[in-house]
């Protein structure tokens, strides 16, 4: 069996990677990534060697690309991951994200039905998606898969739009696929513009914490190992035409995940109580920030025995330490264009 995993060098997809090549040496499994500023092949270096892993340099978006690609390697099943996948930079520039995650996506889509015709057998086309397609929560309640389709922000109507393209070819061309919904991913290897590094990365350097609005701000964190386990059920046990929710059982306010990381940082860093949470300071709010996610990931839990298998606390643990340990590569993903999104994001 022959699998692309595209976006295999960004921070879900290396963990996707690693575990499919170590659990299916039967399986030849191929990544296709851009390598844009978010994919770093460091992530994958100790595993760049097997005999059923293939990495490719190349873009969804180029569409001759693409076709030439499925030509020659004939995917029987393809995760796709690659995406523009930050909220805050799709606000500054929507459309490169409408390029990447809807006209992507397409491509791909178009390249798997020519490749398989009316022979779609043991084939699958599984997308990788987000719970911010259902919009934002109030207070109460929690995201099912029966939830409506509701996005606020350019990146979470680009996913939404990608989703509803896949369901699209599955009604239509009886293309067989898989969506799963899954809430915010932490752990080693997530490049410092989301939360949880970026404020690692700046309690390290002693830099103020911006934090968005009133910090009253509610996510669902899982761990982005459990998420893989769970991608691997879906791919090999999920329903074909199904959507899965994936969460963490696991809702923290911003400001109470920021303060439960500085105490983390302080103790591993030996600085005095109280000192990272010091820098923390309350920015301008991000504009259409949701208020709150929260999913109800029991379809996935009941159908294919799926749950996080780490506390939050211990997810968090090994996150800050793995950081801590791996200097050079946070040097490496915040030298250069990181300073100036940094500048535009933070400073302006
Ligand atoms: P990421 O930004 O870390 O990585 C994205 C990867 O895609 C990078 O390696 C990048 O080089 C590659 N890529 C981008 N544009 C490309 C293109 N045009 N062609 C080929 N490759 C391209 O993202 P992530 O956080 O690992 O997210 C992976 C997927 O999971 C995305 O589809 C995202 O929407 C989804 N998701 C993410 C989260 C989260 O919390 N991070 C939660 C739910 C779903
Ligand atoms: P983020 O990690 O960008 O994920 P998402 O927007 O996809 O949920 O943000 C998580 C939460 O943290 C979100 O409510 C926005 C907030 N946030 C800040 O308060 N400050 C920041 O600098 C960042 C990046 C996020």
């Amino acid at each position: 069996m022959t699998i692309l995993i595209t976006g295999g060098a960004g921070f879900i997809g290396s963990h996707v990677i690693r575990l499919f090549v170590e659990t299916y040496p039967n399986y030849h499994i191929v990544n296709l990534d851009a390598l844009t500023y978010a994919g770093n092949l460091e992530n994958l270096k100790d595993i760049e060697d097997r005999p059923n892993y293939t990495f490719v340099k190349g873009d969804i978006t180029n569409e001759v690309f693409i076709n030439d690609l499925f030509e020659k390697y004939k995917f029987d099943g393809v995760i796709h991951l690659a995406a523009e996948s930050h909220v805050d930079r799709s606000i500054k520039d929507p459309l490169a994200f409408v390029k990447t995650n809807v006209i992507g996506t397409m491509i791909l889509l178009n390249a798997f039905k020519n490749t398989w015709k009316d022979n779609f057998s043991n084939k699958l086309f599984y997308h990788i998606s987000t719970d911010e397609v259902y919009g934002t929560l109030g207070r109460t309640g929690l995201f099912t898969e029966m939830t409506s389709y509701d996005p606020n922000s350019p990146y979470s109507a680009s996913k939404a739009s990608s989703d509803h393209f896949v369901r699209a070819y599955g009604e239509t061309y009886g293309m067989p696929y898989a969506i799963t919904n899954c809430s915010n991913n932490y752990g080693q290897n997530q490049f410092p513009e989301k939360l949880i590094p970026l404020f690692i990365n700046n309690i390290i350097n002693h830099k103020p914490l911006p934090v968005y609005g009133d910090g009253n701000y509610t996510r669902d964190w899982l761990y982005v190992k459990d998420h893989a386990v769970a991608i691997d059920l879906v791919f090999h046990k999920g329903k074909n035409k199904e959507t899965y929710n994936i969460g963490g059982f696991n809702e923290w306010k911003n400001i109470d995940l920021v303060k439960l990381l500085c105490q983390q940082m302080d103790e591993k860093l030996n600085r005095e109580k109280g000192s990272s949470e010091r820098l923390i300071t309350y920015v301008k709010d991000r504009p259409g920030h949701d208020l709150r996610y929260a999913i109800d990931a029991s379809k996935i839990n009941q159908e294919l025995g799926w749950k996080p298998s780490v506390t939050f606390e211990e997810g968090l643990n090994k996150t800050i330490d793995w950081y801590l340990n791996n200097e050079e590569w946070l040097h490496s993903v915040i030298s250069g264009d990181y300073k100036t999104y940094y500048e535009k994001q933070y400073n302006n």
